[in-house]
């Protein structure tokens, strides 16, 4: 994209998602991959670098240390133990290849809307052929998608905010999963208690039964994990909750509730 399509599409004044995400990888992600991530942590993991311990839940490293929103999935998929995972907007493949090489028993699998990530992915992760594919959550459910357990994401629906697409997609993961669905996500970005509840009642989500809890990672990262059975984490009440001890940034909020407007729902459970 030209330097003046960058400019007037930062500069738009109604919102769509964060980036255009045919040309994030040029324009964006493989340098932030290298100044944001590579700069400070492992981003790559290779076998036995990583340990998870059944006994604390916890994931350590070897050597580097990984980013805390890394490591919390991995506890994750330890504590939850799921015979197959999916990461929605798998983008570099780093967490899908380093929970592989962790959990070498779960079928984990990924899937991304930019066909420009999923080549990084398997510039980085060779190995990961035939276990990534295309796939946008914000179009109509595909019965072909991968139907795991368990279904996350990391830093992919803070950045969707084109009409409903954030509610479509939350939708869809749910659809998706049988057991679990954990969003690491910026919790500034959108309304994500108020919106899942949303969803709930206005009969959107396919299960019947919905609890939502805070998952904390020993790195110190936080994320929503929602899930069919009511676990022995702390219960989420609310997106306050869920931002305590954050600065609030007026303009993402400001966006979330505008974001959370646009969902209509109706057809109350009587
Ligand atoms: C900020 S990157 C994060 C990538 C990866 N999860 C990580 O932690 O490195 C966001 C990713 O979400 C993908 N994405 C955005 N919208 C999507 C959608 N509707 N469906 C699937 N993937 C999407 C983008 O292509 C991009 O790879």
């Amino acid at each position: 994209m030209s330097l003046f399509g960058q400019l007037f599409y930062k500069r738009r004044k109604y919102y769509d998602d964060d980036f255009d995400w045919e040309n994030y990888t040029a324009d964006s992600y493989q340098r932030r991959l290298k100044g944001d991530v590579e700069a400070e942590y492992r981003a790559i993991s290779t076998e036995g670098q990583l340990h998870y311990d059944a006994a604390t839940g916890h994931v350590t490293s070897q050597g580097d240390p990984i980013h805390p929103n890394q490591q919390l999935i991995l506890e994750a998929i330890g504590q939850l133990a799921p015979a197959s995972v999916h990461e929605v907007g798998c983008g570099g493949g780093d967490h899908v290849a380093n929970a592989a090489a962790l959990f070498p028993h779960v079928g984990i699998t990924g899937g991304d809307r930019g066909a420009s990530q999923l080549d990084l992915a398997l510039s980085r992760h060779p190995q990961l052929a035939g276990r990534i594919g295309l796939q946008d959550i914000t179009m109509p459910f595909s019965h072909r998608w991968p139907a795991p357990d368990m279904v996350y994401t990391q830093a992919v629906i803070m950045h969707i905010h084109t009409a409903v697409s954030h509610f479509v997609a939350i939708a869809n993961m749910v659809r998706m999963a049988r057991k679990h669905v954990l969003l690491v996500e910026n919790r500034q970005c959108h309304n994500f208690l108020r919106d899942i509840r949303a969803l709930h009642d206005g009969g959107h989500l396919d299960w019947d039964s919905l609890h939502l809890h805070l998952f904390e990672g020993s790195g110190g990262a936080r994320a929503i994990l929602l899930a069919r059975e009511a676990l022995d984490y702390p219960v989420l009440e609310s997106d306050a909750q869920l931002r305590a001890g954050l600065k609030p940034s007026v303009r993402r909020l400001k966006r979330a509730d505008e974001d959370s407007a646009r969902g209509l729902f109706g057809f109350r459970k009587v």
